[in-house]
């Protein structure tokens, strides 16, 4: 071979190396600019998006909304990554619609909330202001911990869907997402007892969420007395027996997240377990954006979830470093699933950037639809692929 055929074989081997980086960091860029004009809409309504109705905008259901943290992470995600002051203002302008709830004791969805915007903010400005926040937020979080049961209270059973179906205490597998919170409390005070409380709801989730095979329960219901078990079952699976896909996001995403905080190898175990059980399930798609459950009866025509796929591809990125095993390319090809012209819109006037997501299919809710927390974590996906960094 000639020195000249030896430069161009070198060549082409760096552009393919370089590739699928390179591809990332367009659709990263294409996704800024295609969420400006949400970033517009929402200031100008001084309203926090949510999803799309018939080409109208859903925003978040007041008085309170799980997902009420995830525009305005974005917003911080993409400050971060632009430097455009356009999307801090953004962010600090949603953030005021609900920093009130920093103080509810009433649900367990203060980590999705307010660590994913407050905390981001503090991580990204170090800002003492959204610290505090931060810590109130973990404060209210740590009141729904029972010692007894060993777990965060996820709902409240008032005079509700949860009181007629008879539970107590009940405790849903997206939970775990909340600790991570409670970790960054800890590394900010050192105050020992978040820590604790985050460690124990881990380690209880996993003695008794888990079926053999890897694959989770979205509800386990507690005797907050004794902290027996009273009933394992779904709320927003196909059963109480199927694996919800999101459910199963959740909980590698989660267990993740854990070890990256305690350096624990059970919660890599725990990760590495839920990820067989996804990679060699029958009915997960080459594609790699499951099907909204797993045992969904009507598959290959069911819906898929999107928002699924997003957290799934997030948390291989990260479970790639630390597992000896490979995920990196599973995030891959999710990554160009929903990149691809059937998940991702590319027109403006959808505002979001994945389309098919579901929110609960057994409550008629959020069907077929795009999700802001998909967005969110399609989007730190592409963080994480592009810069190396989590
Ligand atoms: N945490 C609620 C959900 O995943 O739908």
């Amino acid at each position: 071979m000639n020195l000249f055929r030896i430069t161009a074989f070198l060549s082409f081997l760096i552009i393919l190396s370089c590739a699928p980086k390179e591809n990332n960091t367009t659709r990263l860029k294409e996704s800024e600019l295609q969420l400006r004009a949400l970033r517009e809409l929402s200031v100008k309504e001084n309203n926090n998006p949510r999803s799309t109705k018939d080409g109208e905008m859903v925003w978040t259901h007041q008085p309170y909304d799980w997902t009420e943290g995830f525009w305005s992470g974005t917003c911080w995600m993409l400050y971060e990554e632009t430097g455009d002051e356009k999307w801090r203002e953004a962010a600090e302008a949603i953030q005021k619609l609900y920093v009130d709830h920093k103080d509810l004791t009433t649900d367990h969805d203060l980590g999705f909330i307010f660590n994913n915007s407050f905390g981001k903010a503090f991580r990204i400005t170090g800002d003492e202001q959204y610290k505090a926040v931060m810590l109130d937020a973990a404060n209210s979080l740590i009141t729904r911990f029972n010692p007894q049961v060993g777990c965060i209270q996820s709902w409240d059973v008032i005079d509700n869907w949860q009181s007629k179906r008879g539970w107590s205490f009940p405790v849903i597998i997206d939970n775990l997402m909340n600790l991570e919170l409670l970790f960054e409390a800890f590394k900010i005070t050192g105050d020992q007892k978040y820590k604790d409380i985050a460690v124990a709801h881990a380690n209880t989730t996993m003695k008794e969420h888990f079926r053999e095979d890897g694959s989770s329960y979205h509800v386990v219901d507690y005797n907050p007395e004794t902290g027996a078990v009273n009933s394992r079952i779904t709320a927003q699976g196909y059963a109480d027996e199927s694996a919800w896909a999101r459910g199963q996001a959740w909980a590698l995403y989660g267990y993740t997240m854990c070890y990256r905080y305690t350096k624990d190898e059970k919660y890599l175990k725990m990760a590495e377990k839920i990820s067989g059980f996804i990679l060699s399930h029958p009915n997960y798609p080459e594609d790699g954006v499951p099907y909204w459950d797993f045992n969904a009866p009507d598959i290959p025509n069911a819906l898929r979830d999107a928002s699924a796929g997003a957290i799934m591809a997030s948390a291989w990125i990260e479970l790639d470093k630390y597992s000896d095993s490979e995920y990196l390319n599973r995030a891959e090809t999710i990554l160009n699933t929903l990149s691809s012209e059937k998940f991702r819109s590319k027109s403006e006037k959808d505002y979001f950037l994945l389309k098919h997501s579901v929110g609960s299919i057994p409550h008629g809710n959020e069907i077929d639809v795009p999700l802001n927390y998909a967005d969110y974590y399609y989007l730190e996906a592409l963080l994480r692929i592009t810069k190396k960094t989590l």
